[in-house]
């Protein structure tokens, strides 16, 4: 029986760590909250589970036309944003091409490359953790298919410039897929971060990914889009199973961004509590980057493997990244002093 050799050496994606009930967990950058008022029941009241969804997403996307002014052939929503960067890679690259993105960045990223046939070419994220664009410019070679910047980034917290960013595009070569991952964008603070929705029609060939699983907290019921070129997106949807989102998750998205003010209020709070951590960090002697995401990120270096530990002692799953540091989603407001207690004695002990 033979497999395709990188294939058989890949590992499935694996998820972050559980605690004990009464424990938080920080782990997989999980929206806190359940879900909004009503969400749930106006996604019931949709279903017919003897039926298959609608495999064009009508409803979804034209809603998502509207809000982003753009045609209905220039958004399509996936099983997460996950889905549509690997429709993307597949549409993009196969074998003999590469696709170039920061490292370290989203734990996917490789795993979606390799599926695809083409290779990683990855480069070093700046000391303070943020996208060094001019050398992802100057990455892309002859073979280059694809360009992924994530911003913020997962897991350092960075967001990229706007105005770096315009640079970089205008430096990549217009035949050249660049994906603009925004998972984590509702939670940008940053004035001068780039927002894609500003970039839309700018660029043949810039394609923005965004998720409701992140602000909208719908991480279980998988829906993310994509905005961009119609054609780009087209291809994209060719490579997509078919059916990956379900009405129940088309639904609850609708009805979400049915209750946007309530929505903002979340974001807000996480947003404040994630900049407070940060700050108390920060105070403890922690050199924690800019966190423009839900998380932030503590460079723990050689020990972060008993670093993580001792936060899993006290009953917080966090993202350990072995001899870089640890990735703390924001959870819970009672979370927040527990972290610090942890985060105190670690330092003392450095
Ligand atoms: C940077 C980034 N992009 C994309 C995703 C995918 O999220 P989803 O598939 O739930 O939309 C994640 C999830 O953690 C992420 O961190």
């Amino acid at each position: 029986m033979r497999l395709r050799p990188e294939i058989a050496a890949l590992t499935a994606y694996s998820q972050g760590r559980s605690p004990s009930p009464d424990g938080f967990k920080l782990s997989s950058n999980e929206n806190p909250y359940p879900a909004l008022p009503g969400v749930l029941e106006a996604a019931a009241a949709h279903v017919e589970i003897n039926r298959y969804p609608d495999g064009a997403a009508v409803a979804l996307r034209t809603r998502l036309a509207d809000r982003y002014g753009v045609e209905f052939s220039e958004v399509i929503v996936g099983a997460g944003s996950s889905s549509l960067l690997q429709q993307l890679f597949l549409a993009a690259a196969g074998r003999g091409d590469e696709i170039v993105y920061a490292w370290r960045s989203f734990e996917a990223y490789p795993g979606f490359v390799t599926i695809t046939g083409a290779t990683s070419a990855h480069v070093p994220l700046t000391d303070a953790l943020e996208h060094d664009l001019p050398a992802l410019a100057a990455a892309v070679t002859e073979r280059t298919r694809v360009v992924v910047v994530c911003s913020p980034n997962n897991p350092t917290g960075p967001a990229v410039s706007a105005d770096a960013f315009e640079a970089f595009m205008r430096a990549v070569p217009a035949e050249v897929l660049v994906v603009l991952d925004e998972a984590y964008q509702e939670f940008v603070t940053d004035p001068l971060a780039v927002d894609g929705e500003k970039l839309i029609g700018e660029y043949p060939n810039l394609v923005i990914t965004r998720t409701f699983s992140k602000a909208y907290g719908l991480a279980g019921l998988r829906v993310g889009y994509a905005i961009g070129p119609a054609r780009l997106l087209a291809a994209a949807r060719a490579t997509a199973i078919p059916f990956a989102v379900t009405e129940l998750g088309f639904a609850a998205a609708l009805a979400s961004l049915d209750r946007k003010p309530l929505l903002d209020e979340r974001v807000a709070e996480i947003v404040v509590r994630r900049d407070r951590l940060r700050g108390e960090l920060i105070e403890q002697g922690w050199a924690v980057p800019s966190a423009q995401g839900n998380f932030v990120w503590l460079p723990t270096g050689e020990h972060t493997t008993a670093a993580a530990d001792a936060f899993f002692d006290a009953d917080i799953a966090v993202r350990p990244f072995a001899d870089e540091g640890i990735r703390i989603s924001i959870g819970e407001e009672e979370s927040i002093e527990r972290i610090l207690e942890v985060s105190a004695t670690l330092h003392r002990q450095r």
